[in-house]
């Protein structure tokens, strides 16, 4: 199969790995990719929609697999389809239940799926005299994509108007039309879980823990992710039964009902209280960035044939392996100062030192190479991930190889997989 992955990445580098990996892959592409890829797949720097859709015509794949969830919302996946490719990742319609707050909450009611309470607002006014109106610790949401910065979970009732005011007055998301969800703060332990659908079947994908603060023990302000591990430390079988029933099966039933043809994967970002009830906090309609880096490590299917089996509807067809016994560990290096400023292009040293095996991989989200030296390109830059029989080893691994690279700008969180 000729294969183009759609990102830049370390989640898409990881899912290039896979691909490359697979029996059935002949070329690989990714676009616009990053030097690490690179290394295992033939980059082109395109990254608008014309663009790829021009190239696609041209290189005529087997299956396109879309990463980040910009272009889902802005409906890629939607587009290729008209033109009779097959695509892993949703329409724009599926897509919603990412880009959309409001879309998703309304769906939840809709199929009984369990979430917080909330309410939407389109006013300033009215979301502040509702704020007036109640006591409680209160989640602010803008509605939008907003890269993981549309949402304040506030400790008090002006910090949720002072949230409000920055989304409807100062416009930091967007300068029109702009919508806010305020809902119950819910109190417990998060999980992310994946699924695969290709629209009638689905299969279980798996589940990590994300850790999702800038700063040790949870301090400091979020982040696109500085690490995770895999499996979910609290995914026991009790509670796994429940997502499977409360928010698995009803998504899944309420998609079709909806008649939204949905093909790619779910992601479903879990609270758990402490009676070990899940709610669903978000929908993403893509892979989590780096929940994949540390899943796909252990992973002991064909990615490829699975993906190929979700975009062509024969997912009913297939199954999927892990290594049971096995946990990994992704430890994100950053550069200093993220997820505020940070300097661009600074060189690390010594990355050619490293190998990478089936036990431990470097994936790259912001690299390039300038002559001989590798330079970063981003906040996120390098996903470390090591996979082991114990979360302990996998640590000794992830934390011996972020001592020795070497880079002046380097930072990562201490206490990835030390407490959960
Ligand atoms: P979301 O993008 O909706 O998943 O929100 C980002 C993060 O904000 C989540 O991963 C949680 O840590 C936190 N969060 C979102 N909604 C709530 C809520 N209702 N209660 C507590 N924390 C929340
Ligand atoms: N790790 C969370 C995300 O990909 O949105």
């Amino acid at each position: 199969m000729n294969v183009i992955v759609i990102g830049s990445g370390a989640r898409e580098h990881a899912l290039c790995r896979l691909i490359e990996k697979s029996y059935l892959c002949e070329h690989l592409y990714c676009f616009p990719g990053n030097f690490g890829i690179s290394q295992i797949a033939e980059c082109k720097n395109i990254s608008s929609i014309n663009e790829i859709i021009e190239e696609c015509q041209k290189i005529k794949p087997d299956l396109v697999i879309i990463g980040p969830e910009n272009y889902l919302s802005e409906n890629l996946a939607g587009k290729l389809r008209e033109l009779n490719f097959h695509v892993f990742g949703p329409d724009a319609q599926g897509a919603k239940l990412e880009s959309s707050k409001e879309f998703m909450k309304e769906f939840c009611q809709s199929h009984g799926i369990p979430t917080a309470r909330s309410q939407t607002f389109i006013s300033f006014d009215s979301a502040k005299t509702y704020l007036e109106s109640i006591s409680d610790s209160i989640v602010v949401k803008y509605d939008g994509l907003a890269a993981g910065k549309g949402v304040f979970v506030c400790s008090d009732r002006q910090e949720a108007i002072d949230a409000c005011y920055k989304i409807f007055e100062e416009k930091i998301f967007n300068k029109e039309n702009n919508k806010v969800i305020i809902e119950d703060f819910l109190e417990g332990k998060e999980l992310s879980f994946f699924t695969l659908t290709d629209g009638n079947n689905y299969l279980n994908f798996g589940s990590a823990q994300d850790y999702k603060r800038i700063g040790d023990n949870d301090t400091g302000p979020n982040t696109g992710g500085m690490g995770t591990i895999s499996p979910a430390p609290i995914l026991n079988e009790e509670l796994m039964k429940k997502i499977q029933s409360e928010i698995i099966e009803k998504t899944i039933s309420g998609l079709s009902k909806d008649k939204i043809d949905f093909q790619g994967v779910l992601f479903f970002g879990i609270m758990v209280d402490k009676n070990n009830n899940p709610y669903l906090l978000e929908y993403n309609t893509r892979f989590g960035d780096p929940e994949i880096q540390s899943i796909s490590m252990r992973m002991n299917s064909d990615f490829l044939s699975l993906a190929h089996a979700v975009a062509t509807k024969n997912l009913e067809y297939a199954n999927i392996e892990f290594f049971d016994d096995k946990k990994s560990i992704c430890l994100i290096l950053a550069t200093s100062g993220y997820p505020d400023n940070y300097p661009k292009d600074t060189i690390i040293k010594n990355l050619h030192d490293f190998s990478n095996d089936d036990r431990f991989y470097i994936f790259h989200a912001a690299t390039k190479k300038i002559g001989q030296n590798i330079l970063t390109n981003g906040g996120r830059v390098l996903s470390l991930v090591a996979m082991d029989t114990t979360y302990e080893e996998c640590r000794k691994k992830v934390y011996q190889i972020a001592q020795q690279i070497n880079w002046d700008y380097k930072y990562y969180r201490k206490d990835i997989g030390a407490n959960f």
